[in-house]
């Protein structure tokens, strides 16, 4: 498919660039274009645009508005040392993309297009990648379904488009240890739900349980499951490992309720090529709790593209906190998180032939 491409008649000027790439922060500021292409019935993908980034006309009738069709990925674009710029696992993104689509009965984009309109993208807003360390471009491809109409069906348009941000760290506190929250009343996705997809009614299902732990301090949340509410399945953006006293990991399997990871697949292949034994198995917050205090379980730590990898120092619950190690992360976290972002930022050769693909 060809790209219309109509640069932004009001670029950003440099010198507001480079205070914005000083200290971008996490999801505020956005670059100067957009990557539009559009879906109908009976016509298919058309309409590939590179245009300013401008706000969409929707009709108040469209169904997204009020049915939550929706869905959406999150990479990222980063400068390599030589200026170049790269993508980690980008297909993985398109496929995964693909899957949320099929759950929620949406068109399915190919996967070579997805990943054209990305490129297009970070190929125009470039100058917007920051240099610095820990800066990079955060993208985020979405689509939602523009059909004014009420009933309840799947729409006949829809709308993908990609826009992205400049950011730093996730978390205010940087590399600092995070404490999360595990909330007695609410939980994320259940059996047969749209956990595993990435599409947004799931966070908004959320944002009151992330309320909840901001009030108590926490940077997030771990929900369990829906069935039990034992069972820890992933943190409200971000999946969950543990690492034991004898080297190994353990993270919560993909049972369908939770999201399949970009990072969280990464880490446990460099995990496996390290010589950690990794499971996927279900773990309890009981349980959990006992091996922080014994010592059984010496780190944690939370993984996603935006956070890269976390520690998790403290879990808190109505019933009080435990403390994970010292709490404040440990040697494994470090050195999986160096070697991830080693790789990801090209100072480090990829574990997988294929994990990195150049843009520029
Ligand atoms: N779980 C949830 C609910 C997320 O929103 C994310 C972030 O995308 C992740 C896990 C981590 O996924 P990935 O590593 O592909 O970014
Ligand atoms: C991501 O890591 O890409 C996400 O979508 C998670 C969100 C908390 C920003």
């Amino acid at each position: 498919m060809t790209f219309t491409i109509e640069r932004t008649a009001n670029p950003t000027d440099a010198a507001t660039l480079a205070r914005i790439l000083e200290n971008p922060g996490f999801g505020k500021v956005f670059t100067d274009h957009m990557v539009t292409i559009r879906w109908t019935e009976g016509q298919g993908w058309h309409d590939a645009k590179v245009t300013a980034r401008v706000p969409f006309a929707l009709d108040p009738a469209a169904a997204v508005l009020h049915y939550a069709q929706e869905i959406f990925e999150g990479m990222k674009a980063y400068r390599a040392a030589d200026g170049g710029v790269t993508l980690f696992r980008p297909d993985a993104n398109a496929k995964r993309f693909r899957d949320s689509g099929s759950r929620m009965a949406m068109p399915l984009i190919p996967e070579e297009l997805f990943l054209e309109a990305v490129e297009q993208l970070v190929r125009i807003d470039q100058a917007w990648i920051p240099g610095g360390e820990g800066g990079s471009l955060y993208i985020r491809p979405f689509m939602f379904a523009n059909e004014a109409f009420l009933g309840v069906r799947p729409a006949s348009e829809y709308v993908f488009c990609v826009i992205a941000c400049p950011v730093g760290a996730y978390f205010k506190g940087g590399a600092k240890a995070i404490t999360i929250w595990a909330p007695e009343n609410y939980t994320r996705a259940a059996p047969g739900g749209t956990g595993a997809a990435k599409c947004g009614g799931n966070y908004a299902a959320s944002l009151i349980a992330q309320l909840e732990a901001s009030k108590h301090g926490c940077d997030q949340v771990v929900f369990l499951d829906a069935a039990e509410h034992r069972w820890i399945e992933e943190l409200g953006g971000m999946n969950v490992f543990f690492v034991r006293d004898d080297g190994s990991l353990l993270t919560p399997p993909l049972s369908g309720t939770i999201l399949p990871g970009i990072t969280r697949d990464s880490i446990i292949q460099l995990a496996r090529s390290l010589g950690h034994t990794v499971v996927e198995q279900p773990y309890s917050l009981a349980q959990w709790k006992e091996d922080a205090a014994t010592g059984r379980v010496r780190e944690a730590f939370a993984c996603g593209t935006a956070a890269v990898l976390a520690p998790i120092g403290t879990v808190r619950t109505a019933e009080g906190d435990f403390v994970i190690g010292n709490g404040e992360g440990g040697s494994t976290t470090a050195s999986l998180r160096e070697r991830l972002v080693g790789m990801q930022r090209g100072t480090q050769a990829p574990l997988v032939d294929g994990w990195i693909r150049r843009v520029i």
